[in-house]
């Protein structure tokens, strides 16, 4: 499967948020990423359901929704509502995590698990089946604009091994850090979807940026 670009409209403009989002709309951008934060989870807050909805009038392409919020399964019909493709809870927030992803399932959503950096993925061998979805954080979650910690490498590797023969239409997806410094290695280790704010939106050209993140190929050695 060719890679998928998901740019992070935490990074956007919001004052010129529209813009911004047909930007992403006439790029070779696959998804929107869109960061729910609440101030407990993580030390941010960014936005919530009017912006979401806002968004999702304007946007083209499905929005794959991170929550980084405490009980999610509170909200979760509403982010649906609010126009959700995928909608991704972490791991840390959730004590019945396989009740709800079930419910991320119902609601017809792809149902996703972001994972933080100190966070093992061996916590999800007994999981693994039920998720479409796993955000492998490679920064501390809550902010745009941070180092990618390099041990993200290895834990793509595991989960890749790990889901092998049991989930092989698992889709992993890297949040944080990404730019064109790092997205080929990424996606050689086994990343299929690279989330970037930073990086696409502080660039001169954010629409070519995208593609060229897009258009690596992961065939190339030693590139
Ligand atoms: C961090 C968010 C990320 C963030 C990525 O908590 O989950 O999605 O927007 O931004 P960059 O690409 O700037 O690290
Ligand atoms: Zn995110």
């Amino acid at each position: 499967m060719k890679h998928l670009i998901a740019p992070s409209v935490l990074s956007a403009d919001f004052a010129n948020l529209q813009n911004d989002i047909e930007m992403i709309n006439r790029s070779q951008a696959d998804w929107f990423h869109i960061d729910i934060m609440d101030g407990v989870f993580v030390p941010n807050i960014s936005f919530g359901f009017p912006v979401l909805k806002a968004i999702e009038k304007h946007a083209s392409k499905p929005l794959d929704v991170h929550l980084m919020i405490v009980d999610p399964d509170r909200y979760l019909q509403e982010f649906k509502q609010a126009g959700a493709e995928n909608i991704t809870v972490h791991i840390e927030a959730c004590t019945h995590l396989h009740r709800t992803l079930h419910a991320i399932k119902d609601l017809g959503c792809l149902a996703g698990v972001a994972v933080n950096p100190h966070t093992p993925v061996a916590l999800l061998e007994d999981i693994i089946e039920d998720i479409d979805l796993v955000c492998l954080m490679s920064v501390n979650p809550g902010f745009g604009g941070q180092k990618f910690i390099e041990n993200t490498y290895k834990k793509i590797r595991t989960l890749r091994s790990m889901a092998s023969g049991r989930n092989d239409g698992l889709l992993i997806e890297i949040d944080g850090g990404v730019s064109n410094q790092n997205a080929l290695k990424l996606i050689q280790a086994g990343a299929d979807v690279l989330v970037a704010g930073n990086a696409v939106f502080s660039a001169a050209d954010p629409v070519s940026e995208i593609s060229g993140l897009k258009n690596l190929n992961p065939e190339l050695i030693g590139s």
